[in-house]
């Protein structure tokens, strides 16, 4: 097999990666991005892209015999999951112990599966978390850079006063304001003009279509359709689909080899590649670049990475729970899969919550009131090696998530107390009513200014850059692909600027 050699590699195509790979081919840096993921660009026999969440096939997981939803039950029942061939699907479920994280697979990473929400961070949270980090910079130049190249945009308030798809947000901003809280519309990177075309029946239904966290096939302004268009249209960026990274070494001479094993969709190992960079960018996320750096310590491929690699991840303090409604509160039938309204009580001074308010898109009459609370916990993971599978692991234990169910719990009390209304326990296989053992969010692993330097250099390497979600440190409070991108946006600037220019 041939040694290919590109002057920059960037290992993924999510948000981080994106952002990163369309600045350097601005910049004339001859740019290869390596995706263990397919391309979603081409319809199935049945027409479509992506299958629905409520018939879901073997395109809906990665390398799965049946489909894992968050959502694992209703009424109990066992009706959600159904099995599936296994393939190079689009979302993935890793289990780590007490601990599963959900992750887009493909070009476009997390944004091929994502909720859409483009959420800036509060401002004193951001410099909370990354005090180091000039806040006015990120606030007056990064996050409006990022939010304006990601496809930001607002809902019409009128329509969404009046629309039968965010009937279930409108039931449960009533419940949050019988209880004193306050909502807030949140943006979407989903195009909501496409969305009342949607609901009059003008355009094909996707959002309206029960369609999120197994792909959109319209509506959506996934990275394919604005990052890495304007990448690949730069003429410098390359995309190769079915490649994994494997294993990082460094060359004598400074740059670094990449071994890449390249697959078929059914998992078929095609070839397995030498691929050598002058830069190089990790943005496999949280779990992915993380992985990828612990096992290069250990194994003594990277031997001078510090001990800060591994260290501070975190789930951003997600819960998953429903609440049951009365019978004159029904939320409809009709649902978008995009969440446009989000309870925001991170002034709560015991404990901060902003909970979106997600659809629960049955298709049917539920009652039900679904939420994805983000809440701010300090516990953090860490990801240790384990020879005897050569494989990285990550750390987490159940009680480190406590703190999470007791925030979501401390805010959803006083939404039942004040509308005399009762969590759903059928939801999560057992009668639990908060469900905080999975992620959508993983953050951390490589966090900025320990494991890297200010702008992501990773400590002991040059020309070693990380540029995805394992730069924040486990938390920012909101939906994080906007902080994502904009500090992403931030370091590559200054890295064009101060190391390869
Ligand atoms: P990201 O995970 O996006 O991309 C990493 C890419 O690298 C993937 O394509 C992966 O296949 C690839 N990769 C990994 N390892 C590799 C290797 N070794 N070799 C080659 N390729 C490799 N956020 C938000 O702000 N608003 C929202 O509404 C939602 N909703 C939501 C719903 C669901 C179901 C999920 C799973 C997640 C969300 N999120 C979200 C979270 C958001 O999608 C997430 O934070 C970002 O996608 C993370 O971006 P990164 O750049 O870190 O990596």
């Amino acid at each position: 097999e041939g040694r290919d050699y590109s002057e920059a590699v960037v290992i993924g195509t999510g948000y981080g990666a994106a952002a990163t790979a369309l600045r350097l081919g601005a910049a004339g840096v001859p740019t290869l991005m390596l995706e263990m993921g397919q391309l979603w660009d081409t319809a199935s026999s049945d027409g479509t892209i992506f299958p629905s969440m409520l018939n879901p096939d073997k395109r809906s997981m990665w390398f799965k015999t049946r489909t894992e939803a968050p959502l694992a039950t209703f009424l109990w029942l066992d009706v959600i999951n159904k099995d599936i061939t296994p393939y190079a699907g689009v979302l993935d479920r890793m289990h780590f112990g007490d601990m599963s994280v959900f992750v887009g697979r493909g070009v476009g990473g997390g944004s091929l599966v994502n909720g859409a929400m483009a959420v800036t961070p509060k401002r004193s949270y951001f410099e909370e978390i990354l005090p180091e980090v000039n806040a006015a910079e990120m606030y007056d130049v990064y996050f409006p850079r990022a939010n304006a190249n990601l496809g930001k945009n607002d809902i019409d308030p009128a329509w969404f006063e009046t629309c039968d798809c965010y009937q279930y947000a409108r039931v449960s901003r009533k419940a949050a304001q019988n209880a004193g809280l306050t909502t807030t519309f949140v943006p979407s990177v989903y195009d909501f003009t496409y969305m009342k075309q949607e609901e009059t029946n003008q355009v094909p239904r996707s959002a309206l279509a029960s369609e999120v966290i197994y792909g959109n096939n319209h509506g959506k302004r996934s990275l394919d359709k604005t990052y890495l268009a304007a990448a690949l249209g730069t003429g410098m960026v390359t995309i190769k689909t079915l490649h994994e990274v494997r294993e990082i070494t460094r060359q004598p001479d400074g740059t670094y080899l990449l071994t890449v094993r390249q697959t078929d969709a059914e998992g078929n190992v095609l070839a397995t590649k030498q691929i050598g960079a002058k830069y190089l960018f990790l943005g496999a996320g949280s779990i992915g670049s993380t992985s990828l750096l612990v096992r290069a310590r250990e194994t003594g491929k990277l031997p001078l990475l510090g001990s800060e690699v591994g260290q501070g991840w975190g789930t951003n303090g997600n819960v998953m729970l429903g609440r049951a409604n009365h019978i004159w509160d029904p939320t409809g039938s009709l649902q978008s899969g995009m969440p446009a309204m989000g309870i925001d009580a991170w002034n709560d001074p015991a404990y901060p919550v902003f909970a979106e308010i997600a659809p629960l898109p049955a298709g049917i009459e539920t009652w039900a009131s679904l939420y994805l609370a983000i809440t701010k916990n300090p516990e953090r993971g860490y990801f240790a090696y384990d020879s005897a599978t050569d494989s990285v692991t990550l750390h987490w234990d159940l009680a480190q998530g406590q703190r999470s169910i007791d925030a979501a719990k401390n805010l959803f009390d006083k939404i039942n107390a004040a509308n005399v209304t009762v969590y759903r326990s059928d939801l999560f296989s057992d009668t639990r009513t908060f469900e905080n053992r999975f992620t959508y969010h993983p953050l951390g692993g490589l966090v900025l200014g320990k494991a890297t330097d200010l702008y992501g250099r990773v400590n002991g390497y040059p020309n070693l850059y990380v540029t995805d979600g394992s730069l924040i440190p486990g938390s920012t409070g909101v939906n994080p692909f906007v902080t994502i991108t904009a500090l992403a946006e931030r370091n590559i600037e200054h890295i064009i600027a101060t190391d390869i220019r």
